[in-house]
């Protein structure tokens, strides 16, 4: 069923179905989006015009040089950034209704646990907050399936500090899945982890998205990590941070690891890396 659906998700529509289904099937969509910052002689453009559209149970990924805008504009997306100009939709509502509503879940590159909590605590931490009536056999019990979702089933009792990067990283995933968000938002997860962590982490974050069908932006500054797991790549450019490129990777689904090795994803992994040295350049803000 899943993988069904995997290779729906993945059937490659003509441009001009596209362009029909787009606004409908949109779950995230920011139209003329800029955000400045400061006043006067200070005042600086953090990102210029910013156009963007996720469709339902897409997986897109954000990269671009350090300092482009990558994290604030997924605070945009969050609800915890005002844009300056521009407006931004998140499943039909503005993104700080919408993360009233728990359909945003977020995750950043430290798991932030709390320590003094065990894994499946840890997994119930934000659900317990959101919903103060739930019993504590409810909490765990919701708790263990998440731990189950993201592969760390047999880890319910450990501490944090029991627990490697890759493994508090899963707990930090199972943390927001808890709260059965629509949308996955993802600054850089997997920017502290080893490169084979990372790899695996990778993977699970595919099969996890798979199983659940949520709609997930990635920001990350890896090129393999962006072809390997993403339908869809945007590629930031820097001073203003704005959109120069988006990229669509047609690689069929479910990918396996092994795929670097596949002619199609050294073709696009070239593509993506000139269009980084593109993102360097500074533009003019519009
Ligand atoms: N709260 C803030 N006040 C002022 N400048 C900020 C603030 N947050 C980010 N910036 C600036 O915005 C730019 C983009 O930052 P950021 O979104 O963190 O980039 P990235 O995630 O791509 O590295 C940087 O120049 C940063 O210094
Ligand atoms: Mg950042």
């Amino acid at each position: 069923m899943a993988l069904a659906a995997a290779r729906a998700r993945n059937d490659v529509p003509t441009l001009q179905a596209v362009a029909s289904v787009a606004a409908a099937s949109d779950l995230i969509s920011a139209r003329g989006v800029s955000v400045t910052m400061g006043s006067g002689r200070h005042r600086q453009v953090i990102l210029d015009n910013i156009d963007l559209s996720v469709p339902e149970g897409s997986f897109v990924s954000l990269i671009g040089p350090s300092g482009c805008g990558k994290s604030t504009l997924l605070k945009v997306l969050a609800g915890l950034v005002e844009p300056s100009t521009g407006r931004v939709s998140v499943a039909g509502h503005a993104p700080a209704d919408a993360a009233r509503r728990r359909m945003i879940g977020l995750v950043f590159q430290d798991a932030n646990l709390l320590p003094w909590k065990n894994a499946v605590d840890n997994a119930s931490m934000l659900l317990s907050i959101a919903d103060p009536t739930l019993s504590k056999a409810a909490l765990r019990e919701r708790g263990q399936a998440m731990l189950d979702l993201v592969g760390l089933g047999d880890a319910a009792h450990k501490m944090p500090n029991e627990l490697s990067g890759g493994m508090r990283q899963r707990v930090s995933i199972a943390r927001s899945l808890a709260l059965d968000p629509a949308v996955l938002l993802m600054d850089e997860p997997f920017g502290a982890l080893d490169a084979i962590t990372r790899d695996t982490m990778g993977q699970s974050l595919l099969e996890i998205w798979e199983r659940t069908g949520k709609t997930i932006v990635l920001v990350t500054h890896s090129i393999d990590e962006a072809v390997h797991l993403s339908k869809q790549v945007h590629v930031l450019g820097i001073k203003p941070g704005r959109i120069i490129e988006t990229l669509d990777v047609p690689l069929p689904y479910p990918r396996e690891v092994s795929i670097v090795e596949h002619p199609d994803f050294i073709r696009l992994h070239n593509g993506l890396r000139a269009l980084l040295r593109d993102s360097h350049r500074p533009g003019q803000p519009s």
